[in-house]
């Protein structure tokens, strides 16, 4: 790629300060060798997608599989979408049938390795076949059309597996991340009502064993809707196995028939549910469609990634998280793409098992977030120096603000400046990627996702509704797009308050924006009480609930801090009870307490005690004023203070940690 302006940003990497991308003005123009190449180079389609926006499309969704043509292409009330009402489709038939005769049938649908080294190859044939077999396995055990299946599994190919055969029967997943807590677990068990849980003897996981099983047993205590529970067997971890209601997965395969016809589902039915959180405690179960949610995430694989038939993709996330879904389950299958999944940790054995993957394997487009490269970078380049990655031809990123550094550092060492570099924003609730490069035409500059993806209207608006042309505010989608979230699973109430009240009529994704003079976008992060670490959103409020259910803390405040490898890390503040020694051993307790009642992800990395919080009059805790304590920042507007006198206690307690 060209660089046509070298300007060294400053700031430290994770630091995404807006006056980091204020200086931040290099411009990288797309490789004329992959521009030639590329499935979109012309830009008139996006000239043209943005004056038909249903249009372009109508034209995406009609490269799917459809039993029934849909009779409309968007009906609109704001807030409620209906994309291609009216058609029938079911997914698997997009995403597996077709391939059987359409030349794929003995290509490469699942490269996968174990953390262990084990390994396994799925053609879509093979597949095909096991989501057909499960299909009738679950059938089997009296899931439907409608019902809620939770999987609790690790990145093993039977995670697809599962997910595709609740789709074949047009039961609704519920896929929970396995590093999520027994309680976690449970709680999304029972928001969702799910009637039948997958789970695995146990996962691997940097050398250890996540004993999944034993997880889910301690979750089922409490989980009154649960009938049956349904276990793959990964390895040869001890277990109890519940006599009626529990099934080996391996058992109900050698019974199961070959094939279960697909359900016609309707285009607007759902397909799943996948919680994330929000600024209040509880999780969120964001459901998404059939018709228009394949349509997003086909579109956007086959133009953001470029996959063409001899690619191999390969994006690292988990399964548990939406991007696993929309760029491993659904968008790549759809477009008959071979796929590498890896099970384990990057680090496992060593700082270069990515590398290697990449190297044994010839990926040749690799999907990851800022945080893992910002490990790789601290790692060392000697450990992706080691491999051949001469196949690799296509970079991602997603998950939080890249910082212009790791970008750098991505280009040159991984892309050997020769690989596009894709910063990709979306979010569960979008569904899939809404702002990004199209990398055959767009000129990228680091830290910047840069546009909408054709059919997509983004938005800068201030506080008011008003476009912003050039400067900071609040990221708005003004149109509706078919992935589009079409609900909190259970609440609506909550949907139309989060997303929809801001500006009526408006999707409000609850991220800061700016955009540059040229119209590129900036994206600065969550705006509300979200967390953004390692990728993984996390809600204040939660972690807060967690920490004053333990017996010595009556009161807690949790901020985000910059942190150098995972963007932001959690901090928290805590009011211990009256007598209660808040020294090193009771610190270790609560982080503990924390990953147990939600899972590690949300274990604070500093845990500060102080014997009062700052207040407004009214009693609310000033988190802001907590946030600009962590950031070693100076006070804001300390005047609503209750006790005025209380921030500076508070700052030598924190810079005493
Ligand atoms: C953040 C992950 C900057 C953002 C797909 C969003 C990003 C939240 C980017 C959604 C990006 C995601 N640049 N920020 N390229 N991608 N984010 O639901 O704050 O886990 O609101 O979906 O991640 O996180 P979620």
């Amino acid at each position: 790629m060209a660089r046509s302006k070298k300007t060294k940003p400053k700031g430290k990497p994770a630091n995404l300060t807006i006056e980091t991308l204020l200086t931040e003005n290099r411009v990288f123009k797309p490789n004329p060798v992959f521009v030639k190449q590329a499935n979109l180079r012309d830009s008139a389609v996006l000239r043209k997608a943005a004056s038909d926006p249903e249009g372009f499309w109508a034209e995406m969704a009609g490269e799917l599989v459809w039993n029934k043509k849909w009779s409309q292409v968007l009906e609109w009330k704001a807030p409620d979408a209906k994309w291609f009402a009216g058609g029938k489709l079911n997914v698997t038939e997009t995403c597996l049938d077709q391939h059987l005769t359409n030349g794929r049938k003995n290509k490469a649908a699942l490269i996968w390795e174990g953390e262990p080294g084990d390994k396994r190859t799925l053609t879509y044939y093979a597949l095909w076949k096991q989501v057909n077999k499960f299909a009738n396995a679950l059938k089997g055990l009296g899931v439907g059309k409608g019902d809620r299946v939770a999987i609790y599994l690790p990145m093993i190919p039977e995670l697809i597996v599962s997910m595709l055969a609740c789709a074949r029967i047009g039961a609704i997943h519920s896929v929970v991340f396995g590093g999520f807590s027994p309680e976690s677990l449970r709680d999304r068990i029972n928001d969702a009502g799910a009637k039948l849980l997958i789970t695995a003897d146990g996962g691997y996981r940097r050398g250890q064993i996540i004993p999944l099983k034993h997880d889910a047993d301690v979750a089922l205590a409490d989980c009154p809707t649960i009938e049956s529970v349904v276990i793959v067997k990964r390895g040869d971890f001890l277990l109890r196995v519940k006599e009626g209601r529990d099934h080996w997965y391996h058992r109900l395969m050698q019974e199961a028939k070959s094939y279960c016809p697909p359900v016609q589902m309707g285009s607007e039915d759902p397909l799943f549910i996948l919680y994330t959180s929000g600024s209040t405690g509880k999780p969120k179960g964001i459901w998404h469609t059939c018709g228009g949610y394949l349509t997003g995430v086909y579109a956007t694989s086959k133009y953001v990634f470029d996959l063409k038939d001899n690619d191999v993709f390969w994006c690292t996330a988990d399964c548990g998280w939406v991007t696993g879904h929309s760029y491993i389950t659904y968008g790549p299958l759809a477009n008959g793409a071979t796929q590498v999944m890896y099970e384990g940790a990057p680090d496992w054995p060593d700082p270069d098992r990515f590398w290697q993957i990449v190297s044994e394997n010839g990926v040749t487009i690799f999907y990851t977030a800022p945080t893992a490269i910002r490990a790789f970078m601290r790692w060392g380049k000697e450990w992706p120096d080691k491999h051949d990655l001469s196949t690799l031809r296509l970079l991602g990123s997603v998950g939080e603000p890249i910082n212009p550094e790791a970008w750098i550092w991505y280009h040159e060492v991984i892309g050997k400046e020769r690989c596009p570099i894709v910063d990709t924003w979306w979010q569960t609730e979008t569904g899939h990627i809404l702002i990004t490069p199209i990398p055959g035409i767009t000129s990228t500059k680091p830290g910047s996702a840069t546009h909408a993806f054709p059919g997509i209207s983004a938005v800068v608006l201030d506080e008011k509704g008003n476009v912003v042309k050039e400067g900071g505010g609040y990221l708005a989608i003004t149109k509706p797009w078919p992935g589009m979230l079409r609900g909190i699973w259970g609440d609506r109430q909550r949907f139309v308050d989060t997303y929809w009240t801001k500006w009526p009529g408006i999707y409000f994704p609850g991220d800061g924006a700016k955009i540059d003079k040229d119209g590129y976008i900036w994206i600065l992060g969550r705006v509300d009480d979200v967390i953004n670490t390692a990728g993984h959103r996390i809600s204040t409020m939660e972690v807060e609930s967690a920490l004053v259910e333990h017996a010595s803390v009556v009161e807690a405040a949790v901020v985000g801090i910059p942190h150098e490898l995972k963007g932001e890390a959690l901090a928290a503040f805590v009011t211990l009870g009256k007598g209660i020694i808040g020294d090193q051993k009771l610190s270790g307790q609560l982080k503990d307490h924390v990953a147990r009642k939600i899972g590690a992800l949300a274990k604070p990395d500093k845990i500060i005690f102080s014997a009062d919080l700052p207040k407004t009059r009214s009693g609310k805790i000033m988190r802001r004023l907590l946030r600009d304590i962590a950031a070693g920042k100076v006070m804001g507007d300390t005047t609503t203070l209750a006790d005025p006198d209380v921030i500076s206690r508070i700052k030598k307690r924190y810079e005493e940690e």
